[in-house]
């Protein structure tokens, strides 16, 4: 018998095609799935339309991320009827936030679904794949342990010279107008061991630049490995630990929250020369009232106090964050306090959304609901000012000799994409031997979205060398 059946061995050639939505979370949590489909002999797909196995990985935070979701399932549904006329099954799994979220509501939806994956659940894959195969009946996996899914990750493969490494999962914070908590669980925080076996294998593999990612990811505490020093570990501590890999010239994380944000961490901020300048630090809104109500656990005034105490140890980093305009109650005097803290902190970026009303969260049922209009008013108001700091910041750098991690190669022929110590992504002509290392770039321009340099003698030095 030399007819392949369907999911008879490891080897077979199939291909999947994952869609990912949201945060950085996601990306890495996209990384893995491809990582632990790729033993079962599935290669990446160029497009939905080829793949035997297609995944969209959701992002809830949003209703209009979880509607991209329903619209996005139409078109596959259209995709599978076609290759099941021509013979060919096409399997479709909804992972992620929507997929906790919903979890049945999704197939009753869309009944082309087969598989319904929470975030906690995709190292189970593999069995879930068998399943479907063998039964034929839609499967709904999204139990909470982040701990067994880490324990069952397969060992990862770097992409480039720069990776992102979960540490943390969950919030336990409760913002009044987030999905967050109920759908990625309580704060988790995966031990040092772990993290610090995934980072030097990554470092091994050639990656320069890892971004350490949790919805908290500075709610991070776990006790330090056998002979160091301290009870419980923060985030500063990690990262210290983190920076003594060889190989890892930088470190990141993101997201963090004012609440979580502490003299460990700070003091890191200022000394650790692996660690970036570049601080995502979301704020929300400016009015106390707002704040209050959100349940952030801070006052406008001790967010400003918190960043003058982080500037006063790296005087030159890049701020960021995130903005909810149109919350409910939000008067204009409320709003008015939101466009005076952003002034008061001139972000170097930031993103700022309208406020969506989630179903379950406490904000979808408070009165006061801001109209659209009002909402839309009020975004394009804070977004100018957010926009005229971003380009600020950006123009500063003109003049200066940056150190440049270089990632990729930019459109123009001849061009290197690489990122700054404060994110900006850098356009540079450089040798495509110079992918992945770092080397200090003259900034001479900006555009809309980007710096402009040339390599500098010394960085052109180490281009040639590494040719
Ligand atoms: N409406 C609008 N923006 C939201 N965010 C989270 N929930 C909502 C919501 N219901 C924003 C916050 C958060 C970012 C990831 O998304 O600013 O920091
Ligand atoms: Fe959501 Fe607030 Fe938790 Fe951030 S801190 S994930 S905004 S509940």
């Amino acid at each position: 018998m030399t007819k392949a059946r369907p999911n008879q061995g490891p080897k077979q050639e199939k291909s999947v095609f994952i869609r990912t939505y949201g945060c950085q979370m996601n990306v890495y949590d996209s990384e893995r799935m491809a990582g632990l489909l790729k033993p079962l002999g599935y290669q990446a797909a160029a497009s939905a339309e080829d793949a035997d196995l297609v995944i969209l990985n959701t992002c809830h935070i949003r209703e209009k991320a979880a509607e991209k979701i329903y619209s996005e399932l139409g078109r596959l549904n259209k995709i599978k009827a076609r290759r099941a006329r021509e013979g060919r099954d096409v399997k479709i799994a909804v992972a992620g936030c929507v997929a906790q979220a919903e979890g049945a509501e999704i197939t009753a939806r869309a009944p082309q679904v087969d598989m319904v994956i929470g975030p906690q659940a995709y190292h189970r894959l593999p069995e879930l794949l068998a399943r479907t195969a063998r039964d034929h009946g839609e499967i709904l996996e999204t139990d909470f342990a982040v701990e067994e899914k880490f324990d069952r990750l397969a060992a990862r493969e770097a992409d480039g010279p720069t990776a992102f490494l979960t540490i943390q999962e969950g919030c336990d914070k409760f913002c009044t107008f987030c999905v967050v908590p109920y759908t990625r669980g309580v704060e988790v925080s995966r031990p040092v061991d772990a993290i610090t076996a995934e980072a030097r294998s990554l470092a091994v593999q050639g990656v320069k630049e890892i971004t350490l990612l949790g919805q908290n990811v500075n709610a991070w505490a776990s006790p330090p490995p056998a002979g160091e020093a301290g009870e419980i570990w923060g985030l500063g501590e990690l990262c210290r630990h983190l920076a003594k890999i060889d190989g890892i010239e930088r470190l990141r994380f993101t997201t963090s929250h004012p609440r979580d944000m502490d003299e460990g961490l700070i003091a890191a901020l200022g000394d650790e020369e692996k660690l970036m300048p570049y601080l995502h630090l979301p704020v929300q809104a400016g009015s106390d009232k707002i704040l209050k109500a959100m349940n952030r656990g801070h006052t406008a005034g001790r967010y400003i106090d918190l960043i003058a105490r982080i500037r006063a140890v790296r005087p030159d980093i890049a701020i960021s964050g995130d903005f909810i305009v149109g919350s409910p109650g939000e008067t204009n005097e409320a709003f008015e306090a939101t466009l005076a803290l952003a002034e008061e902190i001139n972000y170097a970026s930031a993103y700022s959304f309208k406020y969506s009303r989630r179903p379950g969260t406490p904000g979808a049922v408070m009165l006061k609901q801001v109209p659209e209009a009002e909402k839309d008013q009020r975004l394009a108001r804070l977004q100018a000012v957010l926009e005229a700091q971003r380009q600020a910041f950006n123009k500063m750098q003109i003049g200066k000799i940056l150190p440049v991690l270089f990632e990729k190669t930019g459109r123009h022929a001849g061009q290197l994409i690489g990122r700054s110590p404060y994110l900006q992504s850098v356009h540079v002509t450089a040798p495509k031997s110079m992918l992945g290392s770092l080397a200090p770039v003259r900034i001479e321009g900006v555009t809309p979205n980007a710096l402009a340099g040339v390599l500098t003698p010394e960085g052109t030095k180490e281009g040639e060398a590494a040719a």
